[in-house]
């Protein structure tokens, strides 16, 4: 630290080239071939979940777990960018967005999308950057769901398809993007959380990520766009998540001409799997990002069982590093966990959960940092 502010003095002094060198100028993350290019340098990159980071009220708390990353060479975060509620909270608690009889109402408050900006904020200081998603397939934080009383529909497959659903989401893209149309912490903008739409024709999904993806390049031409799916439909084993039952079809979303890199995640005991499975997952993947030249993200993985952490996700890091030369171009478990500062209490454990400084640490992080060089 002592050490950085005389260098930088001197820089400042004498503008040495030398030492502008120590810190890599900041910039729009991009596309180079099948890999990421973030902040200058083109290689594979390792990274992490925190949907609960947005959420946190004290900045200090978000600066804190921001440097934990940072020190661990942990350089992607992907983060819920959504908070959506139908009934107001109390004014500590926060959401970004509220439903009401057929309107929506974008909370920029202290206890809204201010939140944000602090992640953002700290994201920027520790050149992390993050992955900000617009809304949930699921109900947690709301949904897809907190949205259907107010746009008249009643389902999922409805959402994707209806105007009035559709405005309300891009006039919330709209808000979000405005925000950080011009922060180098911003890795890329997400559609979605695991969208999907059971038993319906798969053009319904590729229709409506053409039209949204679109939608955002409209906005915003120079950040990265994915889907945030879960990588189902595609060619493999026949086994569930290869089927495209749950309306998605991998190639052909990932070859729309505004999405700019391949996402899927990987939860075998949720899908009937085994865990050994996984690793030809993540090979089927990335020989679909090599065939249409865009680098795949591997995105969510997890296992339950802690005993299972370091040697089935460990194998699986092996595996998307083994392939960094044939579409994978980065990986982020799910999901971190930290100590928050100002309450002495750990973030949520979800039986995923890696906490920072634990042996899981060492081992997912510390020794794949180390791997990847
Ligand atoms: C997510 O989408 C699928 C397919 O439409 C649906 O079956 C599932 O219920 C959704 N989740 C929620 C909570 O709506
Ligand atoms: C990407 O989005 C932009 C902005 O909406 C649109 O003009 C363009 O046609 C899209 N690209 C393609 C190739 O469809």
């Amino acid at each position: 630290m002592k050490l950085f502010s005389f260098l930088s003095l001197l820089a400042a002094a004498t503008a040495l080239p030398a030492a502008n060198d120590l810190a890599p100028r900041a910039s729009i993350s991009k596309v180079n071939g099948l890999k990421f290019n973030i902040d200058g340098v083109t290689k594979y990159y390792a990274g992490t979940n925190s949907y609960w980071i947005p959420f946190l009220t004290n900045d200090n708390d978000v600066d804190v777990i921001m440097g934990h990353l940072k020190t661990s060479g942990q350089k992607i975060l992907r983060i819920w960018g959504f908070n959506d509620v139908k009934t107001i909270p109390g004014s500590g608690t926060v959401y970004f967005q509220s439903f009401s009889g057929s309107t929506a109402t974008i909370n920029t408050g202290a206890n809204g999308l201010q939140r944000l900006d602090a992640v953002v904020k700290a994201a920027e200081k520790h050149s992390i950057k993050l992955i900000i998603n617009f809304v949930n397939n699921w109900t947690d934080y709301g949904g897809m769901a907190a949205y259907f009383s107010a746009c008249g529909v009643s389902s999922n497959a409805q959402w994707y398809t209806t105007t009035k659903c559709q405005s309300l989401y891009q006039a919330y893209i709209k808000a979000v993007i405005s925000r950080y149309r011009a922060s180098t912490a911003v890795f890329a903008w997400e559609l979605a959380n695991e969208p999907r739409c059971n038993g319906c024709q798969t053009s319904v999904l590729t229709d409506w990520i053409r039209q949204t993806s679109n939608y955002i390049r409209s906005l915003d031409s120079d950040h990265l766009i994915a889907i945030g799916d879960e990588g189902f439909g595609l060619a493999g084993d026949g086994s569930y998540p290869y089927q495209f039952g749950e309306g998605l079809d991998f190639a052909a979303n990932l070859a729309l001409p505004n999405v700019s890199f391949g996402t899927f995640h990987l939860y075998p005991s949720a899908w009937g799997t085994t865990n050994a499975w996984g690793n030809a997952w993540i090979t089927a993947h990335a020989k679909v990002c090599a065939q249409l030249k865009k680098p795949c993200l591997f995105e969510e993985y997890g296992v339950t069982n802690a005993a299972d952490h370091c040697p089935v996700e460990g194998e699986w890091q092996k595996t998307s590093l083994a392939a960094k030369d044939a579409g994978m171009a980065a990986d982020l478990f799910w999901q971190l966990g930290d100590t928050v500062k100002s309450t002495g209490q750990q973030t949520h454990n979800d039986g995923h959960t890696i906490y920072y400084g634990s042996s899981d640490w060492t081992c997912l992080v510390d020794k794949h940092v180390k791997q990847i060089g």
